[in-house]
Parts: structure tokens; C-alpha cells; sequence
């Protein structure tokens, strides 16, 4: 029940009417017992956000597009792998001082190896913009050997460059014939094949091979044509709604100090999805 102790939290962002933050946080705080309530802020001006955000208390928010890169100058404090992303996707609100965090690169993480171990695998990674540089941060961690494909070459050439990764342009992808790519791991960090382009895939079919295993980070549509094909093509993959839950769930821990559970945010997101889906076909 909300009463004059609830804590508040929030996302801000500009869409994002149309965010899964709420019914991730909302659920998870119903769980833990904590008196706590989740809101979607659409604003335009993040510094007055901010200041907002300390008038008033509010005990932490996650950051979405487009300000993920713009709050930063406005933070007291940065966590030092945010910092190196160039991104916050959470704030901390710790006694009137915001301190940035990057909850990103965590959740590809957890999401990827509850499937594999990813020590020092090669990977294929698609995209080189916000996710994207969370994710190739985070494969870093674990020695990965990344190749970055990416539809702007100088973004891919950038990340790549800071990160010891090869890097090539994406529409070389579909010059490549036969079994010239070698890769245990492919991830897509672009938005393509997200609704309303969902027969849209990053990826050709035919260097989809068996054994693969293949993530996406696009969870509308939640099966992509990028993972029909993964399928057909016998690799093994995870859908965006993996990561989605993990980073969510490692904003919880940094706001609350308490694990979440996993399984359970990711059964209460399926439900939305399924739900949105259902109403979507509905004439
Ligand atoms: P996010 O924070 O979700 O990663 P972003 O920073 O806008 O969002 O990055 C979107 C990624 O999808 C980028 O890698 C982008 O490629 P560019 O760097 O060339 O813009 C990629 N992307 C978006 N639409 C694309 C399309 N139609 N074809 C190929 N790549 C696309």
C-alpha cells in the first residue's frame, strides 16, 4: 500500500510510455517487502530532472534514451565502468548525491552465462551504439576475442580502437560466403528487428551455424527473426527479455542492497509481452 513512507523510484526518458521498467521494478519491491513505488517520467530537461530528483528525494532512477550519455555531466559521482561506457542507465540517489552507474554490460553478462561460459570465446557483436559499447565493455571482463559489425564504420572503428576489438562494417556481413567466419557467440546490439521491422535480420542465415550461441537484445518482437533463423539453423539462443530482467535486477541490488528474482521478473515481463501481444491481434 502506498502510504507517507513509500520510497520512490522512477525511469526517465523521452519515449518511454511504452517502457517494461515499471512492471520489472513494481513487482520485484512487492516481493521483497519493500514499501516502494516505480513511475515512467517523460521529460525533456534532464538537469531540472535531476534537481527534481534531490527536491524531492526520490531514491533512484533508471536513465533511458535519449539520456543516457547527457546526464553525465550533471552526476556528483561515476562509477568507474560507467564512466569508460560513456553511459548511465542508473542513478543512485545516495543522501542528495547522484551517483551514475551502468547496469548494462551486467545484465549481457548474466544473461549470456546462464547458457555458457564466455571466457575468452570469440564473438560476433552487432551494433556500436548505446548497448552495444555496454556489452563490449563487459565481454572485456571475461577476455572475449570481439569482432564489432557495425552499419557506421567509424562508431564500430571507436569502440574497437578502445578496446583492442576487430571491426568491420556491417554490410560486409552478407559478402562473406561459405565458412570464413569463425565465432562461438553472436550478439545483436542493433535495433534491427525490432517491431515495426521484424522481418528485418542483422544477420545472414547461412553463417548461423550449428552449436552457435545466439542473443538478442530486441525483446518486441521477443522471438526476432534473427533467433527463427538461430533456431533453424540449430544454435542455441537467448531472447532480449534475458538481459532486460538481469540489468533490472542489478538496479534493484545497487538501490536496495538486496538480489531480486531473476526468474520471477522474467516471468512477470513474458506475461506483459505476451499480454501486449495478445491485445495487439485483437481486431
Ligand atoms: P541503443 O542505446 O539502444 O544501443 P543507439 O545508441 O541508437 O541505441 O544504437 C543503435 C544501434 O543500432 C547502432 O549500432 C545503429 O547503427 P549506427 O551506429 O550505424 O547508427 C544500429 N542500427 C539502427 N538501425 C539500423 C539499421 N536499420 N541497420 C543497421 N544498423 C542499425
Amino acid at each position: 500500500m502506498i502510504n507517507a513512507e513509500t520510497q520512490l523510484y522512477g525511469i526517465v526518458g523521452n519515449p518511454v510510455r511504452k517502457s517494461l521498467s515499471p512492471v520489472i521494478h513494481n513487482g520485484a519491491f512487492r516481493r521483497m517487502g519493500i514499501n516502494a513505488a516505480y513511475l515512467a517520467f517523460e521529460v525533456d530537461d534532464i538537469e531540472d530532472v535531476l534537481y527534481g530528483i534531490k527536491g524531492l528525494g526520490i531514491q533512484g532512477v533508471s536513465v533511458t534514451l535519449p539520456f543516457k550519455t547527457r546526464v553525465l555531466p550533471f552526476l556528483d559521482e561515476l562509477d568507474a565502468l560507467a564512466e569508460k561506457i560513456g553511459a548511465v542507465n542508473t542513478i543512485v540517489n545516495k543522501r542528495g548525491r547522484l551517483i551514475g552507474h551502468n547496469t548494462d554490460h551486467l545484465g549481457a553478462l548474466k544473461a549470456l552465462e546462464a547458457k555458457v561460459d564466455i571466457r575468452g570465446r570469440k564473438v560476433i557483436l552487432l551494433g556500436a551504439g548505446g548497448a552495444a559499447r555496454a556489452i563490449a565493455y563487459g565481454l572485456k571482463k571475461r577476455e572475449c576475442q570481439v569482432t564489432i559489425f557495425n552499419r557506421s564504420p567509424q562508431k564500430a572503428a571507436t569502440l574497437a580502437q578502445e578496446l583492442g576489438y576487430l571491426h568491420h562494417p556491417l554490410s560486409v556481413l552478407f559478402d562473406i560466403t561459405g565458412d570464413r567466419l569463425d565465432a562461438d557467440v553472436l550478439i545483436n546490439a542493433t535495433s534491427v528487428g525490432m517491431v515495426p521491422h521484424e522481418a528485418e535480420n542483422p544477420f545472414p542465415k547461412w553463417l548461423l551455424k550449428k552449436g552457435m550461441i545466439v542473443m538478442d537484445i530486441v525483446y518486441r518482437p521477443l522471438r526476432t527473426q534473427l533467433l527463427q533463423d538461430a533456431e533453424d539453423q540449430g544454435c542455441e539462443t537467448i531472447d532480449g527479455l534475458q538481459m532486460l530482467a538481469y540489468q533490472g535486477a542489478a538496479q534493484l541490488e545497487i538501490w536496495t542492497g538486496q538480489c531480486p528474482d531473476g526468474e520471477k521478473i522474467k516471468t512477470d515481463l513474458r506475461k506483459t509481452l505476451e499480454m501486449e501481444h495478445r491485445f495487439k491481434e485483437t481486431p
